[in-house]
């Protein structure tokens, strides 16, 4: 995943290492976190004008760094180790 455009555009989900994740920005520092809601598992959406992550299966809403703002979730997104590299994002070796 291109840094440069997760920059642009604050958060966005894709695949890094084979993984779904969600990549946003959060004063300046990059989150990287599976993108898999704690409540049910659905995927997350990204809510650029206000800045959170979204779920549409109940309605749970996550922030720019994984924490629960709204249910019915409880506990906060997978956060995943990352380096980058020449641009990139990638999935630390765990
Ligand atoms: S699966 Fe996300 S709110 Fe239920």
């Amino acid at each position: 995943m291109d840094i440069s455009e997760v920059r642009t555009r604050q958060g966005m989900t894709g695949r890094i290492d084979g993984r779904e994740v969600a990549v946003s920005i959060l004063d300046g520092d990059i989150r990287v976190m599976e993108n898999i809601c704690t409540h049910r598992a659905c995927p997350l959406i990204w809510n650029g004008d206000e800045r959170f992550w979204d779920c549409q299966c109940h309605g749970s809403r996550f922030s720019a760094d994984g924490r629960v703002l709204r249910g019915p979730a409880s506990e906060p997104l997978r956060a995943l180790r990352h380096v980058v590299t020449d641009g990139r994002i990638e999935l630390a070796r765990e």
